[in-house]
């Protein structure tokens, strides 16, 4: 890349030259053979937008709102796990960047900044916490009650990660953090993956999961954490409609249509393709966001038409850190902002309302490269 990034892609490339091969390694990697990976991208391409025309689009409006928060745009962050490998701000870059910008940033149970750190951070900004459930379900509780005294909005339940997906770029790098990071929301170096145990021939992170988190979660543990807390709780990683139907009478309050970036299961579809039978099956009852794939703004317009509130952006986060800090994510969130504007006024809409299911079909595909 010469001179400033044009196109988040830029950012990448920047970053993938930048960061130590592990640290890139575990940033980009998907599950297995990663198809799922290149369709989450892929995907958006079969969706193709048909633009309104003669629509006053001079004056325009991005806002929204998420679980009931104002945003400047329908574009937040989504978790990403040790932030601080891409810039030594780590998640208190990101959380300044989204407190400039007005839009929201999930906090990742295992960042390398602590729930607190980051709302000192961005005391304006809007923050919601991303859960694992812990074996240890006094670790799980005391994460949601210092969300809930550091004034976070809201829990994504993560809900795709009983054990960790087989990503086989860390297997081989055995993948740890660097000696001079760890998880900062836990007390105890078991917890907080600190360097330095052997985790024999694997993904250190794989076996910290096998480990700690509770591959007995099931939905009572959702009816648990319901009864728990009055924040606002969305299940992060749903695929199917009788899950999301299931989700809606349990009593959350909104579905992250998400595969984990395709970290997981590998062979899932595309969240953009499966978005569609989500909105449906949930009739209205509670909002729907995305994440996966979203690299553009017209990616975005895609998910809104298809019926998202919102969508959530992950690995390009950890490019604009790789790239600058705080003002590598502001400029990655200012340039989707850019990018969704345009996509938005040159489809006639000029604000978010307008955007609907008119504008969006999807096209099959005839020939595809080999
Ligand atoms: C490096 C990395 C770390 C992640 N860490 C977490 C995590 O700690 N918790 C979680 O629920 N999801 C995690 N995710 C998944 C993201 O929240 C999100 O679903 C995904 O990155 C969206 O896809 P995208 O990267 O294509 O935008 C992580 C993703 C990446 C790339």
């Amino acid at each position: 890349m010469s001179g400033k990034p044009v196109c988040i892609a830029d950012f990448e490339e920047y970053a993938k030259n930048f960061l130590p091969k592990y640290v890139y390694d575990y940033y980009r990697s998907g599950a297995d053979d990663q198809e799922t990976l290149a369709d989450n991208v892929a995907a958006f391409s079969r969706w193709k937008l048909y633009p309104r025309v003669l629509r006053d689009v001079s004056v325009m409006d991005l806002s929204t709102s998420v679980l009931g928060q104002r945003v400047t745009m329908p574009v937040c962050v989504a978790a990403t796990a040790m932030q601080r490998m891409a810039h030594p701000h780590g998640e208190t870059a990101t959380a300044r960047a989204c407190q400039a910008m007005g839009t929201g940033m999930m906090l990742s149970s295992w960042a390398t900044s602590s729930i607190e750190e980051v709302a000192e951070a961005a005391p304006a900004g809007l923050h919601w916490l991303q859960l694992y459930v812990y074996k240890d379900r006094q670790v799980t509780e005391s994460l949601v009650r210092r969300a809930e005294r550091a004034g976070y909005r809201g829990i994504f339940v993560t809900v795709d990660t009983p054990y960790l997906g087989r990503r086989l770029a860390d297997v081989r790098n055995k993948f740890q953090l660097p000696p001079h990071l760890r998880l900062k929301n836990f007390s105890s170096s078991e917890l907080a993956f600190s360097a330095g145990k052997d985790f024999g021939e694997n993904s250190g992170l794989a076996v910290y999961v096998a480990e700690a988190i509770d591959a007995t979660v099931n939905w009572e543990d959702i009816n648990w954490l319901r009864g728990l807390t009055s924040l606002p709780i969305v299940l992060k990683g749903i695929l199917r409609a009788d899950d999301a139907k299931e989700a809606v009478k349990i009593g959350v309050n909104g579905i992250l249509v998400s595969n984990h970036g395709a970290r997981q299961l590998d062979g899932v579809p595309a969240t953009i393709d499966v978005l569609p039978e989500i909105v449906e099956a949930v009739e209205g009852k509670v909002e729907v966001f995305l994440d996966g794939g979203v690299r553009k703004g017209t990616d975005v317009l895609k998910a809104l038409a298809l019926g998202a509130k919102a969508v959530f952006i992950g690995r390009p986060i950890l490019w604009g850190l790789a790239y600058q800090g705080e003002e590598g994510a502001k400029e990655v969130l200012q340039m989707l902002k850019e990018e969704f504007r345009l996509a938005m006024a040159l489809t006639g809409c000029w604000r978010v309302e307008e955007i609907g299911r008119t504008l969006i079909r999807r096209h099959q595909v005839l020939f595809s490269k080999i």
